[in-house]
This record gives structure tokens, C-alpha cells and sequence, in this order.
């Protein structure tokens, strides 16, 4: 049985997959298209909103150096994802990066995990999104009744209607095509980067020195009772759960984490690349960059803005600025980022639909799904379903712990795709790779290590959470999976033959 468990996926097969005419999606996008597609995706509540929130309550000041350690982190797994994603150019991420190197197992653990970090990515952006939209239609003097605005704050019955129209229109857009979708997205983007370099250049004037002091706050002890929200690694070591200081620094690392999250959705698309050899290391290498030099630079001018005790935790960029007294600019900030938060959720929507389908058209889910649409060439009924159930999930739960269990999943995915690249080295040596991660194994090895440092720095229960969902995943594929695997039945139908 371990001999199923560990069959892999030719990478020759899944390349010719998806050459089927029924299975192909359409090759539109360029380098251009993927590095716009990644910085997308990438911007998003990381900056927009979670950096308010681990300034106040990890890391001060400090909250810069966080950006850092998760972009190495990133950087990393980076170069990891580049030389998969080059030497296997098939939708489904790191998905189909494990079915061609680890086996098939690997792939249904990584691929359901997958589906965990975009399904409730979307969810926590269309929630980061609704908050900023509800503050714009505040200022216009239009108030949504408390029931219909979410469950973040919400008494009794919360449903976030924003939150779930947002997800439901989106379906629609990327049932209707990515190429369209893509050039949507391209102009949001602009306003995107637009209104962060605004908090940049315009912040960098409202800067008070005093307000960096202490850089790095004093390590404060948590009050008892806080164990399961305490990250595992103090609780590992007997540790007194404590924020701030140097430990506070990696806890908000393990949070801002989220903001990274997205270059790896850019290798979701390599199926839908025109020329996936040459332009996704670019897109995805080139897109992470120019986002971590952003984020360290907005944290910066934000926390030097105002002091972190007082920093808003719900929209904290604009909030910075109405406490320096320039409104106008705060309104500019707001509505940017309503803007830039609706291509972060379809792109992780689209992410999300991708997997599925390569899941479904390697028969590990249901063959049902893997049909594309005969006019528009998408995978309309992962796209409608999965839509659909995101837009409930975003309309009643809390963005910030969902936050947690999306990082834990993502980080986890690193970990397999860190170690894939070894294996395919050693198992498939002769395979053209247009990007080569350089010092392997070290860059994969340093990779795993710093990705489960990250994991460590989670709370206890957000492990709980996760735990639960591959529990979950390992009840389908050996209820379902197993039997209907499109490698099984080949499998079966050579040994009749
Ligand atoms: N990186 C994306 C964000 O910050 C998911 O919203």
C-alpha cells in the first residue's frame, strides 16, 4: 500500500494533461502579467491592516524588522517555488509540485491545505475589505445596520453582507475569464501601489522622531489564562507567554506573514503562461521584492507617524494620517485600498479554483469539476462552489484568527515544497530547468527551517485548528482519493492490459 501512497505523477504526464483539449486552459499571461498578477495578490490586509494590529500588540516599532524576517522567510521559499514552477508548469501550485516529487499522498495533504490557506484568504481579505468600505460609506453618513456588518465586534447574530457580495461578484468576473480578470486587475494594482507610495512619501513628513522610542518595546508578560493563544514555541519551552521584545518581533512575524502570501499564487498560473519556463521565476522573484521593500518602508513611516500604543488596528494607514490631521489624505487611503483589496480576493479566489481543479482532474476530488467552461475555457464549477461557500464563510466569521490558520497552512506548504525541490533533483536530474534555486540543497534546507521557525511562532490553537483540517483531508483521500486517482485507474487499466 505505501507503494500507492508515494506514486508520483510524471512531470511529462502532467504537462501532457493538460494539453487535453477538454482540461486546457487558455495561455494568455506574460511575465508582465504574473508580476501584476503577484503584487495583486500580494498587497493586500497584511499591510493595509495587520500592521496596526502586531505594532499594538507584538512589536512596537519594531514591527519593521517583523516585515524582514517574514520576507526571507518568503525569499526563501521563493527560490524554491521558482524552480518548481519552471520545471513543472501545470496549474495547481505547489500541488502539483509534490504529486510530480514526493507522491501522491504528499499531494492530497498539500493540495487540501492549499485550499485551506486561499478559501479563507479570500475570506479574510473580503472581511479586511468590507471594514474599509463600511468606513467610506461612514464618512458619506451611510450606516449598515450592526447585524449585516460582520462578526468582528458584532453583538449577538453578525453576518458581513459587504464581505460576501464582494466574494459572489468576483466568482462571477473569473467565471467570465482570466484574461479579463487580469486586465481588471493590472488598473487596480496601479491605485494600489499609487496610495501606498502616498503613505510613503507624503507619511515620511508627519515622521516624530519620539515616536520610535523604545524601537523595540520591553518583553510584557501575557496575563494567565492566554495559554492556547500563546505561540507554541513558548509554551514548547515552559516559557512565560510574553508580547514584545525580541520574541514579540517573531510573533509578529508569524502574523505579517499574511501579507506576503500571494507569490505563490502566481505559480498557480504557470499553466496559463505563454512562456512559463522563462517568465514565472521573474513574476514571482520580481513581484516578492518589490513588495517587501514597500511593506518595511510603510511600517517605518506608520509607526514613526504615531505612537504604536495608539495605532488603529482596523485601518491603521488612513487612521494615521486623520491623527496627524490630514483627513483628506486618510479618505484617499481608504478608498485605495477598498480598491486594492478587491484584486488580493480574486486573485486568491482564482488561486483557490485552480488547485481544486488540478485536485478534480487528477480525480482526487470528484472528475465533475474538471470540466472547463466550453465558451469561456475556466473551471466555472469549482470557481461557482467554491465561491459560494467562501462567501458564507467570509459573511459570518472573525478576520483575525482566520488570519493565523491561512499562515500556518501557507508556511506548511513551504515546508513540502522546500523539501520537493531536493527530491525532484535527485529523482529527476535530467529535467530541463529554466530556473535553478542556486546552493541547493542549503537555500531548500534553510528554507524548511525558517518556515517551521515561523510555524512555532503561531498560537497553540491555530495548530489545534490545523491538526483538524488534515485530519480531515486524510478521511477523503483514503475514503475517495485513493480509489478514484486518475494515476490508480491508469494504473489498473495497464495491468489488465
Ligand atoms: N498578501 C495578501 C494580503 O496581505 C494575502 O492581503
Amino acid at each position: 500500500m505505501s507503494s500507492t501512497l508515494f506514486r508520483t505523477k510524471k512531470v511529462e504526464q502532467s504537462i501532457q494533461d493538460t494539453e487535453e483539449p477538454e482540461h486546457a486552459l487558455k495561455k494568455s499571461l506574460s511575465a508582465l502579467d504574473l508580476t501584476v498578477f503577484g503584487v495583486g495578490v500580494i498587497i493586500g490586509t497584511g499591510i493595509f491592516v495587520l500592521t496596526g494590529t502586531v505594532a499594538k500588540n507584538n512589536a512596537g516599532p519594531a514591527t519593521a524588522l517583523a516585515f524582514v524576517v517574514a520576507g526571507v522567510v518568503c525569499a526563501l521559499a521563493a527560490l524554491c517555488y521558482a524552480e518548481f514552477a519552471s520545471t513543472v508548469p501545470v496549474a495547481g501550485s505547489a500541488y502539483t509540485f509534490s504529486y510530480a516529487s514526493l507522491g501522491e499522498l504528499p499531494a492530497w495533504i498539500i493540495g487540501w491545505d492549499l485550499v485551506l490557506e486561499f478559501a479563507l484568504g479570500t475570506a479574510v481579505v473580503a472581511v479586511g475589505w468590507s471594514g474599509y468600505i463600511a468606513s467610506l460609506l461612514d464618512n458619506a453618513g451611510i450606516h449598515l445596520p450592526e447585524a449585516l456588518s460582520g462578526r468582528d465586534g458584532a453583538h449577538g447574530f453578525g453576518f458581513d453582507i459587504l464581505a460576501a457580495l464582494l466574494v459572489l461578484v468576483l466568482t462571477g468576473i473569473l467565471v467570465l475569464g482570466t484574461k479579463l480578470s487580469a486586465r481588471v486587475t493590472s488598473i487596480v494594482v496601479a491605485i494600489k501601489v499609487t496610495v501606498v507610495l502616498t503613505v510613503i512619501v507624503a507619511g515620511a513628513f508627519f515622521i516624530k522622531g519620539d515616536n520610535y522610542k523604545p524601537f523595540i518595546p520591553k518583553s510584557q508578560a501575557v496575563e494567565a489564562g492566554g495559554s492556547l493563544q500563546s505561540p507554541l514555541i513558548q509554551l514548547m519551552f515552559g516559557w512565560a507567554p510574553s508580547n514584545f521584545g525580541v520574541m514579540g518581533i517573531f510573533t509578529a512575524a508569524s502574523v505579517v506573514f499574511f501579507a506576503f502570501i500571494g507569490f505563490d499564487v502566481v505559480a498557480t498560473a504557470a499553466e496559463e503562461t505563454r512562456n512559463p519556463q522563462r517568465d514565472m521565476p521573474r513574476g514571482i522573484l520580481g513581484s516578492l521584492l518589490i513588495c517587501t521593500a514597500l511593506y518595511v518602508a510603510v511600517s517605518i513611516v506608520v509607526t514613526g507617524m504615531q505612537k504604536y500604543t495608539d495605532l488603529s488596528i482596523t485601518a491603521p494607514l488612513a487612521d494615521a494620517f486623520k491623527a496627524t490631521g490630514h483627513p483628506w489624505f486618510a479618505g484617499f487611503i481608504s478608498f485605495g485600498a477598498a480598491v486594492g483589496l478587491t484584486t488580493v480576493c480574486m486573485i486568491l479566489l482564482l488561486g483557490q479554483t485552480r488547485v481544486f481543479f488540478a485536485m478534480s482532474r487528477d480525480g482526487l476530488l470528484p472528475t465533475f469539476f474538471s470540466h472547463v467552461h466550453p465558451k469561456f475555457r475556466t473551471p466555472h464549477r469549482p470557481t461557482i462552489l467554491l465561491g459560494v461557500i467562501i462567501a458564507i464563510v467570509a459573511g459570518f466569521t472573525p478576520l483575525s484568527e482566520l488570519a493565523e490558520l491561512v499562515n500556518i497552512g501557507t508556511l506548511f506548504a513551504f515546508v513540502v515544497v522546500a523539501i520537493g525541490v531536493i527530491i525532484l533533483r535527485k529523482s529527476r536530474p535530467d529535467l530541463p530547468r529554466a530556473f535553478r534555486t542556486p546552493w541547493v540543497p542549503v537555500i531548500p534546507i534553510l528554507s524548511v527551517l525558517a518556515s517551521l521557525w515561523l510555524m512555532l511562532n503561531l498560537p497553540a490553537e491555530t495548530w489545534l485548528r490545523f491538526a483538524i483540517w488534515m485530519v480531515l483531508g486524510f478521511a477523503v483521500y483514503f475514503l475517495y482519493g485513493r480509489t478514484h486517482s486518475r494515476l490508480n485507474r491508469r494504473a489498473e487499466t495497464e495491468e489488465v492490459a
